[in-house]
């Protein structure tokens, strides 16, 4: 799978792009604020419907424009599909694929599976939970067809279940019904969750060693309340403090993936470097095991490759791309430190220019 053809308008400098990635391994260099990061961000939107820099809207259209647009054409085996996707100022959008409006974001989700390692992958260890448990739903959902409608099920009756919650009282049965669907819902969400858990552990293990060689690095999946409990259970001996903060405060909502080092979080322990390498050595694993699973690739993102990395871990992350053998969009100032890792490697590469929102394809010579 591969995005053959990008073109963007109106996104932030990027007045009006259009390139054809063909390559396997896209080098994209410029100067600071040429439109990298923002190239990137394109293609972002085509996989979410949104940047990976923030969920407004309006700071990525370019100032003065009404709308932005991203097209692609996407490489699916002999199939070509087009994406489209705009967003204006006032809050239309469209997602289209093959023409065809599509019906959530979800399914648009669907098309482009992504990997973004760029500054924000810190946030994985360092950022509040929610950051890791959308890390281990984005493998559930793309491996597991029901965990969506599942994870809507529960999210309903969580709701629900809050409202009533926040009235401080409860008449008659009312909250049964509710708390039922969100058992019924949430063990099926944990069930899942604690497969692609255990999956991604057998991954991630023998890459993490090469990436951060570090003692006492633990992996657990904190499910959301106590492990040895029943959420049935748990529900009912925690109503009273449910009523009296008006929320259910345990749950699948609170699920996380907890890195700790000798009992510490990892982010208090590691090197702003090694936290990037083993937030690197996450982001690979779940790539290859989404592979294993569905036959499928994921296409990377990794902006500004040099950032925190020395050149010893560049060439690592590179070889480990390169072993999963997916398309790839590196970014960098300087066109020397993005070449350099390929060289060797034998692969197809271009290589873009950008400059003041403009970008042109440069030849490459190995
Ligand atoms: N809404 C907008 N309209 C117009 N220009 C914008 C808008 N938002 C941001 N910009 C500008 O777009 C440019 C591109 O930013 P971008 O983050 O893509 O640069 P970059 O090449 O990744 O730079 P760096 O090397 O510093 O990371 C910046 O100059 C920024 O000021
Ligand atoms: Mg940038």
């Amino acid at each position: 799978m591969a995005l053959t053809r990008l073109a963007v308008t109106n996104l932030r400098n990027l007045a009006q792009v259009d390139i054809q990635p063909t390559a396997a391994v896209n080098l994209i260099y410029g100067e600071n604020g040429s439109g990298k990061t923002s190239l990137l961000e394109s293609v972002n939107l085509l996989s979410m419907g949104r940047s990976f820099r923030s969920h407004k809207i309006k700071p990525l259209i370019t100032q003065s424009a009404p709308e932005l647009t991203v097209f692609g054409r996407l490489k699916l085996n002999d199939v070509e599909l087009p994406l489209g996707v705009s967003r204006s100022r006032n809050g239309d959008s469209q997602f289209r694929v093959q023409g065809r409006a599509v019906e959530s974001l979800a399914e648009l989700a669907s098309y482009l599976p992504l990997q973004v390692i760029n500054a924000d992958a810190f946030s994985l260890l360092e950022g509040p939970p929610k950051v890791r448990r959308q890390f281990l739903d984005w493998l559930v959902f793309h491996v597991e067809h029901e965990f969506y409608a599942v994870w809507k099920q529960a999210q309903r009756s969580l709701k629900q279940r809050n409202t009533i919650l926040r009235r401080g009282r409860i008449e008659g049965c009312e909250l049964t019904p509710w708390s039922r669907e969100l058992i019924a819902a949430t063990e099926r969400i944990q069930a899942m969750r604690q497969s692609s858990f255990d999956k991604l552990l057998t991954v991630f293990e023998p890459l993490v060693a090469e990436f951060v060689a570090v003692e006492g690095l633990n992996l657990g999946l904190y499910q959301g309340w106590e492990r040895d409990k029943s959420y049935a259970d748990l529900l009912e001996q925690t109503l009273d403090r449910d009523l009296k903060q008006g929320f259910t405060g345990s749950g699948f909502h609170r699920a996380e993936i907890r890195i700790k080092i000798a009992g510490q979080n990892a982010a208090d322990v590691l090197s702003r470097g090694q936290q990037k390498l083993l937030v690197c050595a996450l982001k690979l694993a779940q790539g290859q095991l989404f592979e294993k699973i569905t036959g499928r690739k994921c296409v990377y993102l990794v902006d500004d490759l040099p950032a925190e990395l020395d050149e010893r871990h560049r060439h690592l992350l590179v070889k480990w791309l390169n072993i999963l053998n997916t398309q790839v969009f590196i970014t960098g100032v300087d066109v020397d430190p993005l070449i350099q890792p390929w060289r060797h490697l034998n692969r197809d590469i271009k290589v873009f220019h950008v400059e003041h929102g403009a970008i042109t394809s440069k030849d490459y010579s190995g």
